[in-house]
């Protein structure tokens, strides 16, 4: 085979060429069960039937694609129906792009001109959590509190510093007055699904409010029901100025979407901010069934109902190479004693994918309509595959 790509992944040794549900098939027809949904984002699993048919009804019989100058009807109603669904945390206005990168970009760029109109200069700095995982670009790279990131690509955009995550104290003293905008993943997803305490984020929420500065919650990986609430952020109840979200929005078509509330919603204006494909009536309609079918309080209740059954059954094996198991519905973080990565070239050879998540969490992030029987066959899989690591501890 000729090697066309750039080796920018760590690919496992396998070519998909078809999928259904929660199930991939190979181009030797070996069939996978799927607890990644391709990172995050098949929430609705594979050929999902009303997803596919809104895809193909919208290619056949309406349009692909207007440009932003212009507005189409399916986007305009995903696009209402995004902001009545985040409306709960006060959300007002949604600008769409593509990509969760994207979006963050967005955020940053709200959060610097919201500050810059009513205080003036000096007042740009983003703070952001270590741990955090906020995007590829170079702005969203310098966002990112992971110091592996921030190799070889330099000179990073200006003005991002990083706090521990739970550090009241920290917090409170790196939130000055240079400072626009905090971001936080109220969940961290890269590094391993681990939450936010509720007091640190009450905290947050609490500084930003008396101090003026926008509070960005990165919903990229957590939101858009995977958690069992729309937005993570709900479970916690707080309001943040600005969420973003991407992944599982349009159920496999690439989307990105920066939200904002009273404060920001009317930050960007005419000339500000753009892109090409941004909410495009195709990612609209995929979307837009995304959030019929997500945005409902049963499905909502099915997804927690099936974190349960997962931390239960993990939890039951009381295995001596587990160290720890955190579970906020369908996104899973299973710490073990030795590295993850190789168990997940097993699992495959065993037929089912799953991720990890820094260097020793195995993570989980099933498709939200997986059957109990499929979580169940795949929990045996994976009782398996950890019966029989014997990576060394670290
Ligand atoms: C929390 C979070 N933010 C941002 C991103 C970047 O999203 P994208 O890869 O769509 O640019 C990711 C991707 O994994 C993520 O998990």
């Amino acid at each position: 085979m000729i090697d066309v790509f750039m080796d920018t992944y760590h690919r496992l040794p396998v070519l998909f060429s078809s999928g259904e549900g929660v199930w991939l098939t190979d181009n030797c027809g070996k069939r996978y069960l799927d607890f990644t949904s391709g990172i995050a984002v098949n929430c609705l699993g594979h050929r999902y039937p009303a997803l596919v048919h809104a895809i193909e009804e919208q290619a056949l019989k309406k349009l692909l694609h207007v440009s932003n100058y212009y507005q189409s009807d399916t986007s305009l109603h995903f696009a209402q129906r995004l902001v009545e669904a985040c409306a709960p945390v006060g959300m007002k206005k949604v600008f769409l792009a593509n990509s969760g990168a994207e979006a963050n970009e967005g955020a940053c760029k709200i959060a610097r001109k919201y500050s810059l109109k009513k205080y003036g200069e000096g007042r740009h700095t983003i703070v952001s959590l270590k741990g955090s995982f906020h995007g590829r670009t170079i702005t969203t790279l310098s966002a990112t509190g992971q110091e592996r990131f921030h190799r070889d690509f330099g000179p990073f955009t200006e003005g991002f510093k990083f706090v521990q995550p739970g550090d009241i104290k920290a917090l409170d003293q790196a939130l000055d007055m240079t400072v626009c905008g905090l971001i936080i993943e109220v969940i961290q997803g890269e590094s391993g699904v681990i939450p936010q305490d509720p007091a640190y984020l009450e905290a947050a929420v609490q500084f930003c409010a008396e101090r003026d500065i926008l509070l960005i919650c990165d919903e990229i990986q957590c939101g858009v029901g995977r958690t069992g609430t729309f937005l993570a952020c709900e479970a916690y109840g707080i309001r943040p100025d600005i969420v973003t979200l991407a992944k599982g929005l349009a159920g496999g078509i690439p989307i990105g979407a920066v939200l904002a509330g009273e404060k920001a919603a009317d930050v960007l204006q005419i000339g500000d901010h753009g892109s090409t494909f941004g909410g495009n009536p195709l990612a609209a309609a995929a979307g837009t069934i995304v959030l019929k079918t997500v945005h409902t309080p049963s499905f909502l209740q099915d997804i927690k109902r099936k974190g349960a059954l997962i931390q239960e059954t993990i939890e039951s094996w009381k295995h001596k190479n587990i160290k720890a198991v955190r579970v906020r519905g369908l996104m899973v973080g299973v710490d073990m004693v030795g590295e993850a990565w190789p168990l997940l070239e097993y699992a495959l050879d065993q037929g089912l994918l799953i991720l990890s998540a820094g260097v020793c969490t195995l993570r989980l992030l099933p498709p939200y309509i997986i059957e109990e029987e499929e979580l169940r066959d795949g929990l045996a899989i994976l009782r398996s595959v950890i019966d029989n690591d014997t990576i060394p501890p670290r």
